[in-house]
């Protein structure tokens, strides 16, 4: 049976999972050792740094064969695998087009980094792929999104994002964090390279910090030893967590995404609640796009309560089962301000011109019994006028 037709839960659990010949321990072994043995053959001389230790490779596998791709790496954190793959792909006097609205922590790194290095930058406020092609200069090298976005699950169109940087020989760059690859695999849209905070979704657990990129064997041959010059590895420990968070990864996504519709479409009928970003909804500007390249809507979603800030907060005390904290994609229904959390980087005006508005809640939906979590959204929303 070829393994790229398996599919997802399948994927799950059993792609690139290892065998230990002595122990025969169905679960991929930690081997807490920075040291091996070489006996005559360099092949053997692993080091994690070099991203090739057993642990790093069995998660890697998995989350590439999830994807799609050829190549998968792990690395210490989303932010570890987005900058280690924009400097490889960057240098001076290079140009790069960026989304605006994109995750916060990626916007202040390309605001206080790219020009130290020399690198120019266009930030594109639109999902219109006419005002990227418009945005392509002669040294323009890369095209980097995110959709759905964090935190206003804006939808941009992959394949012709993929089509137009193909004309013009550019490479493309996705964060897939909201969507994980259950909901979205880009690279079969044409995407060239994957991202993942997979300190979300993938890991699933709210309890390990890590990235991923995924991608064709030819980027991964440059990515690598940028990744291993920059060091930013993941430890035996936290790839060992996060292919067993994997394993479940089909399931939790698949409850998350029923979950977040309901509550969606709750909330969008409900009197208190001015504005619900989720692209099921009809009315979302990108859902005619999403439904056509996500196999489902996601667990993440932000809304507007008709109320100022204050009254917004008020509501967010009063939750009892969904916990007001930063981080998003675990088990638990977690939610957040992003322009005091996510995005408490940007400035302002930036926050202003973005639409993240200081009433803006962001919920990450988790597996719980959707039933408690209407109970626990109505109980709140009674209190505020
Ligand atoms: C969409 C997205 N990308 C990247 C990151 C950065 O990931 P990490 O915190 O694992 O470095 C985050 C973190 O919240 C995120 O939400």
């Amino acid at each position: 049976m070829e393994k790229r037709y398996l599919k997802n839960n399948t994927k799950c659990i059993h792609a690139g999972k290892y065998i230990d010949e002595k122990s025969k321990a169905v679960n991929t072994p930690i081997y807490a050792s920075t040291a091996h043995l070489i006996q005559n053959n360099p092949e053997n001389a692993k080091y994690p740094r070099c991203f090739n230790t057993i642990t790093q490779l069995a998660v890697s596998e998995k989350i590439c064969a999830l994807e799609g791709g050829e190549k998968g790496l792990v690395l210490s954190s989303g932010m570890a695998a987005i900058t280690t793959a924009l400097f490889t792909f960057l240098k001076q006097g290079d140009h790069a087009i960026f989304q605006d609205g994109l995750y916060g922590g990626t916007q202040h790194f390309i605001n206080s980094e790219l020009e130290n290095y020399g690198i120019e930058k266009e930030i594109i406020s639109s999902n219109d792929p006419t005002d990227y092609a418009n945005a392509v200069k002669e040294n323009t090298k890369l095209i980097f999104i995110e959709s759905p976005t964090n935190p206003l699950l804006d939808i941009i169109d992959l394949r012709s994002i993929a089509k137009l940087a193909s004309e013009h020989n550019i490479l493309t760059i996705i964060d897939n964090t909201f969507a994980t690859p259950i909901n979205q695999n880009p690279l079969g849209l044409g995407i060239d390279i994957v991202i993942h905070s997979g300190t979300k979704y993938l890991n699933g657990h709210s309890d390990v910090l890590c990235g991923a990129v995924v991608t064709s064997e030819k980027l991964m041959a440059r990515i690598l030893p940028r990744a291993m010059n920059h060091g930013g590895v993941l430890d035996i420990n936290a790839c060992y967590l996060l292919e067993r968070g994997l394993k479940t990864l089909g399931i939790r996504i698949e409850r998350q995404n029923q979950n977040a519709q309901v509550l969606a479409d709750y909330l969008n009928k409900h009197p208190k609640v001015k504005m619900v970003y989720y692209p099921s909804l009809p009315d979302h500007p990108g859902h005619e796009i999403a439904k056509a390249q996500m196999h489902g809507f996601g667990g993440m979603l932000s809304f507007e309560l008709a109320c100022d800030g204050k009254t917004a907060r008020k509501f967010v005390d009063e939750l009892k089962i969904i916990t007001s904290a930063v981080s998003l994609g675990g088990v638990e229904s977690i939610t957040c301000f992003p322009a005091e959390t996510s995005h408490a980087e940007l400035t302002p005006e930036q926050l202003q011109s973005q639409g993240i508005s200081d009433s803006l809640i962001r919920l990450s939906v988790g597996i719980e019994d959707v039933e408690d979590l209407i109970m626990d959204v109505e109980s709140a929303l009674s209190i505020i006028s």
